[in-house]
Order: C-alpha cells, then structure tokens, then sequence
C-alpha cells in the first residue's frame, strides 16, 4: 500500500488545525535559514550539516534523539542583542530558556548579564563563573534559601514580586548586614498576544503586583521605607513569543508612568526600567520575528518619548530574552522508528523521543517544522504528523508537516528551533531518558548536557 501523498494539498477528510494550512512547500529538501541557525546546510549527499559535520556522523557518535547546538550562531545572537541596545542598556539571558556551564561561559564571554528564576539556575550560573552583580534573580515564591543565597552571593537585582517578598528580601538582607539591589516586577493589564500559559501581564494571574488599583504605588512606598533594599528600578514581562511591538509600547507608557507617580511623591527617580522578554522566534517558516536591532530602536523610542513628557531622565533600559537568543541556536535530531499510514487521514511518523524532549507542542499547541535530515528525496510530499513514543496520544512532536513519501525507519528527521524551553522542560515521563545537548562549533562536537543513564534514573529511587 503506498502512503498518501499530497502534492496539492489535503485530500477531503484530512484533519487538518484551524486556520493553519499553507500547502507543501515548494522543495521538502531546502532549509529556510529563517527556523535554522546560521551553519546548517546540505552537504554534497544531501545530509544536513551543523557547523560542516553531517547529522549521520553525528546520529553515530551522540546517538538520538539529542539536541545540536550551535556555538557559532548563540554567540552571534547574543552579540546582536548587546550591540543592538549598546551601553546605555543591559542585556539579561532568561536563563529558563536553556542554561548548563558552557552556556553561561558564553554569556560570560560575550558581556551579557543572566536572569535566573531558581536556585537551581542561580547555582549553574555561579558555578559556571558568572559574576554575581551580573545575575537577576526572579520568581513569584522564591524561597527563604534562595534569596538568602543570592543575597550572600552579592546578585545584581532581585525582582520582587509580592508584598510579601519585599519584607522577606528586606529582612534577610538586613539579617546579612547588607542593602539588595531590588526591582518591582508589576503586571501593567497587557494582554499579550500569545498563549494563555505564556501571556504574563493580565491582571487575574500570578506573577507581578497590578499597577491598577495603585498597588505598585503602595509596593514601592513600602520598598522605600525598608533600609535592607536599595530600590533601583520597575520591571514588566507582558508575555512570550510576542511579535507586536503594541504590547510593550503599552507596557513601558504605563511603567515610565509609575515612575513619575513615585518622582512626584517621593522626589525619587529610579534609575531602571526592565522590559523583560518574550520577543518570538520562528518556528515555521509563517513566523516572521523582528531583528534585535529593530526592537531596540523602538523601545528605545518608545521609553525616550514617555520620559519626555512626563519630564523624567530616561532610565537606564533592560531586556530579558530567552527564546529569541537561544532558540533558533538548536535542533533536535530523531530517529524514524515506523510509519503508519491512515487512509484519508494522515501519515503518522514516529521518532525515538517526544513529548519528554519536547513537550511544547502538546501543552501550547506550538508548530514546529521539520525536514528529513539524513538524504534528500524527490518523493511526493506526503502530510503527516511526526509522533514520539510515548504512552500518550497527544505525545506530537510536530502536528502537521510535509515529509517525501518515502520516509523510512532509520531515516533520521531534524526539527529546528528547539533551542528554548525544549531541554529546560524535557521530563522523565516513562522513565525516558532526557537527551544530550551536544555544542558544535569550528567543525568540532563536544557534549555539553550529557544523555541521561538508566543508573541516573535508579540513583534517585532509593528503593
Ligand atoms: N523574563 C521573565 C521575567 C520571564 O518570565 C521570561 C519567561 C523571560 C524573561 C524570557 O522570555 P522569552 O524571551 O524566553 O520568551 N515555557 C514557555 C515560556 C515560558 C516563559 C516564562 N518566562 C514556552 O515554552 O513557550
């Protein structure tokens, strides 16, 4: 029985998502540099290459599924957003995306600051080298410990997020004998266009302090009054994988409002304002994200405008991205395990992972691409779902994409863009092992996150 192909489209009684359906594209084999980092190819035989070494060499030596990250690309990356916001401003990695050592060292390296959001992070961040005042640390229940060992460790900022915290952060650094750098991270009434599990600045969820009702006004009188805290600054995250520059133009009116509010009540301008992350990628090649450039030219316009009528200095700018840094840098190479074709439907294709190394399609409905990785094919374009291999019917990789019809077990399939949130979220779930994150830079691959053992699994079930 041959697998459906569908060279003109879906056939009557294909299930396909609303609203998205563009068609196979016009060449299966070519690669849009726009979900690719900057050193993947096609080699002479058609296999795809990372940093020039071909994904079959590399299958053999790393085995799959694993994520390639390439060095080439993230440091390139971080490089546009520092330059793109220059000395006036800092640029903070949201270390949540992806971190490991090798990973900090690079920002290290490349003058970037890293925003942490546990103590887990903040313990891959100091023992990686970077230094303390160049860490934010984050999170709506920071816990007793962490802030104590960040304020031990002497971190840049923390961004305190309830009325509670500002009294804990307060009387530990007292308790110290020391005076935290602090922000207020407050939730400006944005409703970002994204995801409800990743849209950040509505009113009725957890992070932040609502500037509405005046409770942010309230959070920095109390700030103000407590001799632990040096406050230095108001923070707003509206949300991820946010391409409309709307959100933050709102986000940073209302921020640089407060910060008059606080000037006329207290005589006091703070120096910072933090605009967070959040800025999207392309997963697909539909997706069209703005240039680090391009962003900060318009939130530097956006900030400068509201300061000058309100009458303030422009205070010192950060970013936080996470996904748009680190994102693109990656892919995720899969072995074919078996193809099942239903008639009238679509062609399942399942890889050696899934939902444990990816779980970002089951819980966000996010699209990804996907491209046979270790030939080329002239065969018709078939519509299929790539599938992991777990017990789970939503365990989708990538729901819909076009594959050449003869996409065989052993053929090796390459999903770009995995860079952010894939690794950082990978779970156990049927004790999986998580995969490596193998870096590839100056034609050479080295393991930075090594593959999960089964003794790994058996240390921590103590029996
Ligand atoms: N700053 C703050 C305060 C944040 O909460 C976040 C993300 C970022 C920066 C970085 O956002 P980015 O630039 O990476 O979008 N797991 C979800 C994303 C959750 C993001 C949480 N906070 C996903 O896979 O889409």
């Amino acid at each position: 029985m041959s697998r459906s192909a569908h060279p003109a489209g879906p056939r009557h009684g294909d299930v396909l998502p609303e609203g998205h359906y563009a068609g196979p594209p016009a060449d299966l084999n070519s690669l849009d540099p726009r979900v690719w980092s900057r050193t993947v190819r096609r080699d002479a035989d058609g296999v795809v290459t990372v940093g020039g070494l071909p994904v079959t060499a590399l299958a053999e030596e790393f085995g799959t599924p694993a994520y390639f990250l390439d060095e080439e690309d993230f440091r390139a990356r971080c490089r546009a957003w520092k330059d793109a916001f220059g000395p006036d401003a800092d640029v903070f990695y949201a270390g949540k995306a992806f971190l490991s050592r090798a990973v900090v060292r690079w920002l290290n390296e490349e003058g970037l600051n890293l925003d942490v959001c546990s103590g887990g992070e903040l313990a891959t961040a100091l023992a990686a080298g970077m230094p303390a005042e160049r860490i934010a640390l984050h999170g709506n229940n920071k816990s007793t410990e962490e802030i104590t060992r960040a304020v031990e460790a002497g971190v840049g900022r923390i961004v305190l997020d309830s009325f509670q915290e500002i009294v804990r952060v307060a009387h530990i650094a007292e308790r110290l004998g020391k005076r935290q750098r602090v922000q207020i991270r407050v939730t400006v009434g944005v409703e970002a266009h994204t995801h409800e599990f990743i849209a950040t600045a509505h009113e009725d969820q957890k992070f932040g302090i609502a500037l509405a009702g005046g409770q942010a006004a309230e959070a920095v009188r109390r700030a103000l009054r407590l001799d632990g805290l040096e406050l230095i600054g108001i923070h707003s995250h509206i949300g991820s994988q946010i391409f409309d520059m709307a959100g933050f133009e709102v986000s940073a009116r209302r921020v640089v409002q407060l910060l008059a509010e606080v000037r006329d009540e207290h005589g006091v301008e703070l120096p910072e304002i933090d605009l967070g992350g959040g800025l999207g990628i392309a997963y697909t090649s539909d997706d069209d994200p703005r240039e680090p450039h391009e962003i900060a030219k318009a939130l530097r316009e956006i900030v400068g405008r509201e300061c000058e009528a309100a009458g303030l200095r422009v205070p010192r700018l950060s970013v936080e991205p996470g996904r748009a840094i680190v994102g693109p840098t990656a892919f995720t190479l899969y072995e074919v395990g078996t193809v099942k074709e239903l008639e009238g439907l679509r062609t399942y294709v399942s890889v050696d992972g899934g939902m444990s190394d990816n779980i970002r399609t089951a819980l966000y409905d996010a699209e990804y691409s996907v491209v046979l990785a270790s030939r080329t094919s002239d065969a018709e374009p078939m519509l299929s779902r790539v599938v992991g291999k777990h017990c789970e019917s939503g365990d989708i990789v990538v729901r819909d994409a076009f594959l050449p019809s003869d996409v065989a077990p052993g053929d090796l399939l390459a999903v770009p863009a995995t860079g952010a949130y894939c690794r950082s979220m990978a779970s156990n779930y049927n004790h999986a092992l998580r995969p490596p994150v193998v870096a590839v830079a100056d034609g050479a691959a080295r393991v930075v996150v090594r593959r999960e053992t089964e003794e790994d699994l058996l240390r921590l079930d103590v029996g």
